[in-house]
């Protein structure tokens, strides 16, 4: 992979995924920008992965408090002097009915998953467009591309993501700037303890889909593979969650029948 020397800023950098991802970038030679709120945790994620001062920045970031995100990008360019790759990463789940959910979860969820997102996305972009170089990623979900129950937000979230992502995409072809979206199916991390209930509390368990997903370490590598090698959708789902996204695309009517009766937690 062609990281030694390039900037990769990776946003969920405390845990799980994002976690990984920074060990990956570092495994190849990346400066890594590592940002989340838990500073703590970060510090600990550059003594794991091997980085250094001279190659890593801790940037301890909220997503939800998305307003502007200018003084971070500054801060990143006056270490590095560019940014090569953003991977937004960042996010959290739910675990909670539509019928059950208070309007101030999906605020959160949305607020996180979609507005802070691509709030860092638009500050970093025109660093990007005046050099006419980088790639910008977002980690979606397989429920950014069919809604499933227990998951109304979330799912909102990741399919808002796509449409920000797809028309980022074709506005920047000219700019020589990649858009990648990428979207894992289960994956064993603590997404699911994370994830809100109905009122806005974590749930606090591991789901039985969690706890039998693919590694972060497997879905952090082929994650960054698809990345670098430029592409556009990067699908790192079971054989099951990949049949799911084929027959929500070609046979919605028969999708909206199993849906309702598949096993999501
Ligand atoms: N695990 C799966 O099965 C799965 C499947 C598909 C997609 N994904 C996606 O993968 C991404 C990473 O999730 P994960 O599975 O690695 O879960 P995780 O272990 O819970 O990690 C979530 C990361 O997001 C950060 N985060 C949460 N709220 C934040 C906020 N307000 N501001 C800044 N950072 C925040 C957390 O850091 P702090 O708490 O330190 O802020 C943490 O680093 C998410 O976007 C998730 O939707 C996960």
């Amino acid at each position: 992979m062609q990281l030694a020397q390039k900037t990769v800023w990776i946003t969920g950098a405390s845990s799980g995924i994002g976690k990984a991802l920074v060990a990956e970038a570092a495994r190849h030679g990346a400066n890594v920008v590592l940002s989340a709120r838990d500073k703590a945790a970060l510090v600990q994620v550059v003594k794991d992965s091997g980085l250094t001062p001279a190659n890593s920045l801790i940037l301890p970031l909220d997503l939800s408090r998305y307003k502007k995100f200018d003084a971070e990008v500054k801060t990143v360019l006056k270490k590095f002097s560019k940014i090569d790759f953003l991977i937004n990463n960042g996010g959290i789940s739910q675990r909670s009915l539509a019928a059950e959910t208070q309007i101030q979860v999906y605020e959160e969820i949305m607020a996180v998953n979609y507005f802070g997102n691509i709030s860092l996305t638009l500050a970093v972009l025109p660093s990007m467009r005046s050099r006419r170089s980088g790639s910008i990623a977002t980690i979606s979900s397989v429920a950014g591309k069919f809604g499933t129950p227990y998951r109304s937000g979330y799912s909102a979230s990741k399919f808002a993501l796509s449409g920000f992502y797809e028309a980022l995409r074709a506005e920047n072809f000219k700019e020589n700037i990649q858009v990648s979206i990428v979207y894992p199916g289960f994956v064993k991390t603590n997404v699911s303890l994370n994830a809100r209930t109905g009122s806005g509390k974590k749930q606090g368990t591991m789901d039985t889909g969690q706890s039998v997903g693919i590694s972060a370490e497997e879905c952090a590598q082929r994650a960054l593979a698809g990345i670098v090698r430029g592409k556009n959708e990067i699908y790192i789902a079971g054989p099951k969650e990949r049949f799911a996204v084929l027959l929500h695309r070609f046979f919605p009517g028969l999708f909206a029948r199993v849906i309702r009766k598949a096993k999501v937690t």
